[in-house]
């Protein structure tokens, strides 16, 4: 497999400035591996002292969200540009809490997936279903919807430099992981669908994450699965266990 894998680090509204940058110093030489993009996404008000004290190591920095317009009126709002200026390199893109808390749908996703990769940056699409979905057996196609609804018109060149999550709402901060097995028939599935709208090439190329309760004990079994190619963490990055999990 060529694919290098990618362990994203998802903040959420957790650490102040100075907090920030005391955990990015305390993780330093947790990190360290070469073999594997190492990326902290981080609440907008830490990225600029965190993209600096990020400065000479092997972690890059993403932001967790931004607006689809360049610039403008949009009081309280961070564009796409401001965040490649700052040193961003990704944006998270389409997560649950997003669509729940903020409402916003594929249709607006699709528009911030577009303009994120215009301005250079790699958008870490998510895509999950709630529980009831899974319990309903229709996992797949409500991702199937997603994707498709998120990626409509977004060239393979693009696709194949994307990071796709999957992040099964019932496993966001749970403590209740899917199984290997689980993530597994679902990144496949994903892969699948790449493969279907794009061709093999796009497929093979495209990074797809697990997200929901990864952490030290269960990343190996996870990223052992062959289109696992990464982690999407958000509990366990905040503290000196995302070492454990980057190095699994
Ligand atoms: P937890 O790792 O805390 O379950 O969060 C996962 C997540 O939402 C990452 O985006």
């Amino acid at each position: 497999m060529s694919r290098k894998r990618i362990i994203a680090g998802n903040w959420k509204m957790n650490m102040t400035p100075s907090e920030a940058v005391k955990l990015v110093e305390e993780l330093k030489p947790l990190v360290v591996n070469d073999d594997v993009d190492v990326v902290y996404c981080v609440p907008a008000i830490d990225i600029v002292p965190v993209v600096e004290a990020v400065k000479g190591t092997n972690v890059q920095v993403g932001a967790e969200n931004f607006y689809i317009e360049d610039k403008g009126a949009y009081t309280g709002e961070i564009s796409a540009p401001m965040l490649v200026d700052a040193g961003v390199k990704y944006v998270i893109i389409g997560h649950s809490e997003r669509r729940d808390y903020f409402k916003e749908d594929d249709t607006f996703l699709n528009k911030k997936v577009k303009k994120a990769i215009e301005a250079g940056l790699t958008p870490i699409l998510c895509c999950g279903e709630s529980l009831e979905q899974r319990e309903l057996g229709v996992t797949m196609d409500w991702i199937r919807l997603q994707i498709k609804s998120d990626l409509a018109g977004v060239a393979s060149d693009d696709v194949k430099k994307l990071v796709i999550a999957y992040e099964p709402i019932w496993a966001i901060g749970t403590g209740k992981t899917a199984t290997s097995d689980q993530a597994q028939e679902v990144c496949k599935g994903i892969r699948d669908l790449i493969a279907e709208i794009y061709d093999a090439p796009t497929a093979e190329a495209v990074r797809i994450q697990y997200g929901g309760s990864m952490n030290a004990g269960n990343a190996a079994e996870l990223l052992a699965k062959p289109d696992i190619d990464g982690g999407l963490i958000g509990g366990a990055s905040l503290k000196a266990e995302f070492g454990q999990v980057v190095n699994a």
